[in-house]
Parts: structure tokens; sequence; C-alpha cells
């Protein structure tokens, strides 16, 4: 099975790199680095992206930023940066990847605990994280050949909230988040969002 990771460089894709890599065939993407570079947050990038991978098997997303910041600290541009990135730039590689993507093959993204479980600052990524998943609860309706389509939902990883100063016990270390990601690529799961706190 050939596998793209997207944010193969990044704290969640280094790990999912280590447990796919063991089994399958993989194309690691990143933004400045990586197998390939894309830059989800334009469709031209996207589209080329897949030029060069040609048919795969699976694709798995654990890339795309939003801005966190109180809702009256929340400027135009940072909503629309949430939009274009992570919300969009997961949108654009389901829907550029359809035409490439295997018979039987899936897509699995990421969106996060706070779409419903929102803490103060979160209004944007709450925002992003809740439209990926309503995305992908209506893309699973309309998978033609087989395909499937699932999202991951992490809670924070120890090491995020380690690096932000916060409190580290609210969070799970980011290699027990690799279970659910697996889960999503080789089970039969379809539209679903899978938290990663019942996949340990
Ligand atoms: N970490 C957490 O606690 C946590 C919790 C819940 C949800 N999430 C979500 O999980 C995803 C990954 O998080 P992470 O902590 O692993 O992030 P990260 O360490 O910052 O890694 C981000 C990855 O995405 C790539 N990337 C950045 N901008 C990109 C762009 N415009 N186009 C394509 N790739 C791009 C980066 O590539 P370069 O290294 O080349 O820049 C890197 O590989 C994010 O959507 C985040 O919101 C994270």
């Amino acid at each position: 099975m050939k596998i793209i990771v997207i944010g193969a460089t990044g704290l969640i894709g280094k790990e999912l790199v280590k447990a796919l890599g063991a089994r399958y065939d993989l194309v690691e993407v990143g933004h400045s680095s990586g197998d390939l570079r894309v830059d989800i947050t334009s469709k031209q990038s996207i589209e080329e992206m897949y030029r060069k991978v040609g048919a795969f098997d699976a694709l798995v997303s654990a890339a795309g930023g939003a801005a966190f910041g109180p809702l009256d600290g929340l400027s135009d541009e940072d909503f629309a940066r949430s939009l274009r990135d992570k919300l969009m730039g997961q949108v654009n590689l389901v829907r550029a990847g359809l035409s490439a993507v295997n018979d039987g093959g899936s897509f699995t993204l990421t969106s996060g605990v706070l779409a419903r479980e929102p803490i103060p600052g979160s209004a944007a990524v709450s925002l992003v994280n809740s439209g990926l998943e309503g995305f992908v609860r209506a893309a699973a309706i309309q998978m033609p050949r087989n395909l499937r389509i699932n999202i991951v939902s992490p809670p924070f990883a120890t090491e995020t909230l380690k690096a932000l100063g916060m409190d580290e016990s609210t969070g799970l270390p980011v290699r027990s988040f690799v279970k659910a990601y697996v889960e999503a690529v080789e089970g039969k799961h379809q539209g679903e969002i899978l938290d990663v706190r019942k996949w340990q």
C-alpha cells in the first residue's frame, strides 16, 4: 500500500511515519522539507504534488494551522488564514486527490477535540475543527469506488502543552495518537471521527 503522509515532518507526522513506515511504502510530504513539499493553502501546489506522486492507496494528513487567541483579539485575517490553511487545505487534499486515489483507498484528516470541547481562545480553531468534521461526514456518503474518509481528533499533545508552557496533565503523549490513525487507515471506518482518547 502506498500512503501519502502530509505533515510528515511535524510532531504528529513523525510518529505516523515511524508507525506506518515499517509496513507501507510512504511518500513523506512536508512544507519546507520531506520527500516532497506542498503548500496545502494552494490548490495548485496540491495538484502538483498529486501529479508527482501518481496513483496511491491512502492519504493521511497531519497538517494545517489555525489561529489561537481571544475572541475579541482574533482579526479578519486570523479567521481567513485559519479557514484557508487547516480547513480548506485538508478539504482540497481530498477534492484534488479523488481522481488519483486507487479504488478502495482512503483519506484520513486531522481535527482536534477543541471542535466539541472549546477552551478560551479556541474560537477559530474550534470553527475549523468542527467544519472539517462536518465535511468528512458529508463527503463519506458521496465517496465513489469504495473510497473511505475519516478524521482523527487528538487532544493536546503533552509535548505541545510543554512547548506552550501550559499544564501538561490534560494532554497525551504524541506517540499515543498513532493507534487512531492506523485504525482509520487499516479498518473499515467510514465518515467517522476517531477520538484519540478512545484508541489507546
Ligand atoms: N500537537 C497537538 O497537540 C495537536 C492537537 C490536536 C490537533 N492537532 C492538529 O494536528 C495537526 C498537526 O499538528 P502538529 O502538532 O504535528 O504540527 P507541527 O509539529 O507544527 O507540524 C506541522 C506539519 O505540517 C507541515 N506544514 C505546515 N504548513 C504547511 C502547509 N501550508 N502545507 C503543507 N504542510 C504544512 C509542516 O511542514 P514543515 O515542517 O516543513 O514546516 C509539518 O510537517 C495540526 O492540524 C494541528 O492543529 C495538533
